[in-house]
């Protein structure tokens, strides 16, 4: 091993091409085949290592800080960074880095598909079919909620929420409602054609409802009983955030009721373990965090988080930086 190359880790295996592109800057370890490290194992890998390439499921927190004290960044392959414990990360002088953009397109697709297919219950219709339970044709049957025409209320307005409105407003006839943390500018909310709501108003007036807002502690549970009450009977909601904005044991039981019609989840709160709960409703779509999974999209998110591992440690700036304060240090 060459002295003077940075060591990185990569926690978890990526495409050869972006394994590759970090072997022209750096001494590599990687994880062919592909495994999930303790939070001990993940320690013990990193020793020496300046940097480490992340996804949402490895932790970046004090304890992992303290134990590693060569880390100087932590470049996740996820536009959401919760698994960053982003003010002792700033504390320890480690960058954290994401990758926004290069998935807002592909991420705003699969939303969509989510509440088309929680809507018109497509995958429930295709569990019947597979049973064999399918004996005729019926005029009722596996009717769904109408999507065009129908409000698409949307919480959490950032880039991909963004996204979502315009495929709502702009392909399906959609009037969309948003409510987010801060209004958007009129060029943009015009552009994506959204109205801004109070949060009640949102809850209560949305026919399909999607969650896009970033996962803090101040968010957990933010769509609880009191707020599924507020939807209508009709009403479906879509989480493509994180798992821990929804409290699942409230929307299990809405579920079963038929307090709402529907609902479609890409995220859990203990993933990849599912509540047992949500697998004996047939009301709601269910899929492996999977919102960003295209090739070419999984692939670009690789090779951001590469590219800022390279451009901070081999020139000191980053392209997509979280806590850029650490790059002045
Ligand atoms: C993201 O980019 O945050 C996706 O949820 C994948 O983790």
């Amino acid at each position: 091993m060459s002295p003077s190359r940075p060591a990185v880790l990569i926690a978890r295996a990526v495409f050869p091409e972006v394994v590759e592109h970090l072997r022209q800057h750096f001494e590599v370890e990687t994880t062919p085949p592909d495994v999930f490290w303790s939070a001990t194992e993940l320690a013990e890998r990193l020793q020496g290592k300046s940097g480490v390439m992340t996804t949402g499921g490895e932790r970046v927190d004090r304890t992992l800080l303290a134990a590693c004290p060569q880390l100087k960044i932590a470049a996740n392959i996820a536009v959401g960074y919760n698994n960053f414990d982003l003010p002792a990360m700033t504390a320890a002088g480690v960058l954290g880095t994401n990758t926004p953009d290069v998935l807002t397109e592909t991420t705003a697709d699969f939303g969509f598909a989510l509440l088309m297919a929680t809507a018109r219950r497509v995958t429930e219709s295709e569990h019947f079919l597979r049973a064999g339970k399918w004996k005729e044709w019926s005029l009722d049957l596996f009717a769904g909620a109408e999507v065009h025409g129908r409000t698409l209320g949307i919480l959490g307005m950032g880039r991909i929420g963004q996204a979502i409105a315009r495929r709502g407003a702009l392909g399906f006839g959609m009037p969309v409602i948003y409510h987010n943390r801060s209004r958007l500018d009129p060029s943009k909310e015009a552009a994506c054609g959204a109205r801004y709501v109070s949060r009640d108003e949102l809850f209560a007036q949305a026919d399909h409802l999607v969650l896009v807002l970033p996962y803090t502690p101040q968010a957990h549970h933010t769509v609880g009983a009191a707020e599924i009450a507020r939807m209508k009977p009709t009403a479906t909601l879509v989480n493509i955030a994180r798992g821990g904005i929804v409290d699942e044991d409230a929307l299990v039981a809405a579920l079963r009721e038929r307090r709402i019609a529907a609902a479609g989840l890409d995220v859990f709160e203990g993933e990849p373990q599912v509540n047992p709960a949500l697998l004996t409703v047939p009301n709601v779509v269910l899929t492996p965090h999977i919102a960003s999974a295209t090739l070419p999209t999984r692939t670009a998110m690789a090779m951001l988080a590469a590219d800022n591992l390279i451009a901070y440690l081999t020139e000191g700036r980053a392209l997509t930086p979280l806590n850029p304060q650490v790059m002045t240090r």
